[in-house]
């Protein structure tokens, strides 16, 4: 797909099914996302495929982000919201690790060029016929999230990537 071409047809896939990116291709998606420009070259960008125990201690607490944003929410509810997580085909946490013992490059450009590699991942992963949501939400900005993807907390959770087939 010529560039124009996939950045003009991108959009959000509300719902996604399996299959997803195969490990080549999720491999092949992650060296796209970090060929993003980066001042300074620190390569601020945390890349985390979710897995077996590491995608189901990101999953419960995820589900428990949104219940204290939400605190009625129900057994049932966090239950649910648990099943919507884990019935992703493929989840790519995309996290900034703040490098703060340098004074050159300040905390927002290092967000920045966070923030280019997720979209480079986004436009590759539509380049390779998937379907893609960049999320965040309250997980995104919570500490015990961030622990299970290795982020301490004050770096950044900038997108919760879900990739799969897209149905709509
Ligand atoms: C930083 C960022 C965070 C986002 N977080 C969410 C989210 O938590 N939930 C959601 O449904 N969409 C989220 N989105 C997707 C946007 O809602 C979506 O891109 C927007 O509605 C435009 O739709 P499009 O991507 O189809 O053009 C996020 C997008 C960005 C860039």
């Amino acid at each position: 797909m010529e560039l124009f071409a996939a950045i003009d047809t991108r959009s959000s896939a509300g719902r996604l099914t399996t299959p997803g990116p195969s490990p080549e291709q999720l491999e092949r998606l992650l060296h796209a996302a970090a060929r993003a420009p980066d001042h300074g070259r620190i390569r601020p960008w945390r890349f985390v495929v979710l897995k077996d125990a590491a995608r189901d201690a990101f999953t419960a607490a995820a589900a428990l982000a949104k219940r204290v944003r939400l605190p009625d929410m129900t057994a049932e509810q966090l239950a649910a919201e648990r099943e919507k997580i884990s019935r992703s085909p493929a989840i790519v946490v995309v996290g900034c690790a703040v490098n703060r013992e340098q004074t050159k490059v300040p905390e927002i450009e290092q967000v920045v060029a966070v923030g280019a590699a997720a979209q480079n991942l986004f436009l590759a992963a539509h380049d390779l016929g998937y379907g893609v949501m960049w999320k965040t939400g309250a997980a995104a900005y919570d500490p015990a999230v961030k622990a299970t993807v290795g982020l301490k907390p004050d770096d950044h959770i900038v997108a919760i990537m879900h990739l799969g087939t897209r149905l709509k």
